[in-house]
């Protein structure tokens, strides 16, 4: 049976005490609304309609981009969950699936289990249900009979004794349409928000009014206990860490399941878009972000991000390194604390020790950059040894960058500084200490030291 889903995320999100809107709180690198509608996608939704404040629509479009079938709707003003739905002005198919947008841990697993159980059920109206310990703020849910619903009473609004009830309303439902606009035109059409709202305790229109409503017309209001995922809802920073936990862990799991060996997975962080082979091993505190890849035999230490990088099989991160948009085509030693920026592509067997920062540049193979230096805008050629603190000055007083090209097998003293754009060919020698401002042809030395002299009894 088709459905659509609506997704709610124009509220405020006052209790993330943040000027970012809620849903565009990142879980485990994703907006919490992007993972919401990705699992809805999955799940088989038709159309998903959501709900958004105008404020947050030009940070959401991008979303239409990746899901042709998102339509987004604006609630001019947070007047509550059933307002919010009341918003969406497009025919729905016959049953609708309505997803609060700050569970940012539902899965397409479970959704299509609960739409299971309520297509079973028969019922109008199906209520994903939680049992918490810890009910807080959520709605708690009243029933007299087995998986009868009654009412949902929101926790503000409860007495001391329905507080005490741990099965609560996890904000997901699935509906039929017709009874849910029913419910929202007797509850909206004519209404006087100023009027109601100037002293009601309530200042909201509730959407988990509707248990109520269908029940006094006879309908059927069932209700099911749902994951602890599902009914994931983040109101608060500290939700929003547990999420981002839980989030992390799942995928560490995943991974683990297809071979890679974590030490730590409760400590290690990396998003869903990254891909890593089995018998990679990764130490505790890693984070490995966007569109990276690992490959086999690889090891990651401890205290290294690397975001949007591709790591080829047998590469060793030394810990505390930092790689963005860097390619290591494999068996090569980076770091500790290496960093490769940008367009920097290391071949295999080269070594980029500590202290060194590579950004658009080719090693070739062999390359040794042990030690403290920085290379931009190079191309290094096979065997060739950068000496320690060696710079390439590719950064001109004109505010242009200049090429460095060096050949094969050149020795490269320490502490040279090479002002591009310049050609170091194969073989030659750069004495230590050297400003490198003319090209060098192949097999020469290449020297610029002031001459040393001793003088001799010149303290008193
Ligand atoms: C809601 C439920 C509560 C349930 C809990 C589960 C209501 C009245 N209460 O409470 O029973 O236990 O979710 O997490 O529905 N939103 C709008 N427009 C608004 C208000 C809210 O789009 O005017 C959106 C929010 O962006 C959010 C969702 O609806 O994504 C839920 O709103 P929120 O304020 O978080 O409701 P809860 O207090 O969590
Ligand atoms: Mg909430």
């Amino acid at each position: 049976m088709s459905w659509d889903a609506i997704v709610l995320a124009a509220g405020d999100g006052t209790r993330m005490l943040s000027k970012l809107p809620k849903v565009l709180h990142k879980v485990a690198g994703q907006p919490m609304i992007e993972r919401t509608i990705e699992a809805l996608n999955e799940a088989g939704a038709t159309n998903i309609h959501v709900v958004v404040s105008q404020k947050i629509l030009n940070d959401l479009l991008y979303i239409k981009t990746i899901f042709k079938n998102v339509f987004f709707h604006i609630q001019n003003q947070p007047l509550g969950t059933a307002d919010a739905v009341y918003s969406v002005k497009a025919s729905l198919s016959e049953y609708v699936l309505i997803c609060n947008g700050d569970h940012p841990l539902v899965n397409a697993k479970d959704i299509l289990h609960f739409i299971d159980q309520a297509q079973l059920s028969n019922s109008d109206l199906n209520l994903a249900l939680l049992e918490l310990s810890d009910p807080s703020s959520f709605g708690r849910v009243i029933q007299s009979k087995n998986s009868k619903v009654d009412e949902i009473i929101e926790a503000k609004h409860c007495s001391p004794e329905q507080l005490k009830i741990c099965i609560v309303n996890s904000g997901i439902y699935y509906s039929r349409s017709d009874l849910l606009f029913e419910f929202l035109k007797a509850t909206l059409v004519s209404r006087d928000v100023e009027a109601e709202f100037k002293t009601a305790s309530k200042k909201e229109y509730y959407l988990t009014d509707i248990v109520k409503f269908l029940n006094s017309k006879g309908y059927n209001v069932s209700g099911f206990t749902t994951s602890d995922d599902m009914g994931f809802g983040v109101n608060d920073s500290l939700a929003l860490a547990q999420a981002n936990q839980k989030a992390y862990l799942k995928i560490n799991q995943r991974l683990m399941q297809n071979g890679v060996k974590l030490i730590s997975p409760e400590t290690t962080y990396i998003e869903g878009s990254v891909q890593i082979d089995a018998d990679v091993l990764i130490y505790p505190n890693v984070f490995i972000f966007g569109a990276s890849k690992v490959e086999v035999g690889s090891i990651i230490e401890s205290g290294s991000h690397i975001k949007n990088s591709k790591l080829g099989p047998h590469t060793l991160i030394k810990a505390g390194s930092y790689l963005e948009g860097a390619k290591v085509l494999g068996h090569s030693s980076i770091g500790p604390y290496a960093h490769l920026r940008e367009g920097a592509v290391i071949h295999p067997n080269v070594k980029v020790g500590n202290f060194a920062e590579v950004k658009n540049s080719i090693l070739f193979k062999g390359v040794k950059a042990g030690h403290q230096c920085y290379l931009g805008d190079a191309e290094i050629g096979e065997n060739t040894n950068i000496g320690a603190g060696t710079i390439t000055c590719n950064f001109a007083a004109d505010g242009k960058k200049y090429q460095t090209k060096i050949g094969k097998n050149v020795f490269i003293g320490s502490d040279t500084q090479i002002v591009p754009p310049i050609v170091i060919e194969d073989d030659s020698v750069i004495a230590a200490g050297a400003t490198v401002t003319k090209n060098v042809e192949a097999k020469s030395l290449y020297v610029t030291r002031a001459k040393a002299f001793v003088k001799q009894n010149y303290r008193k």
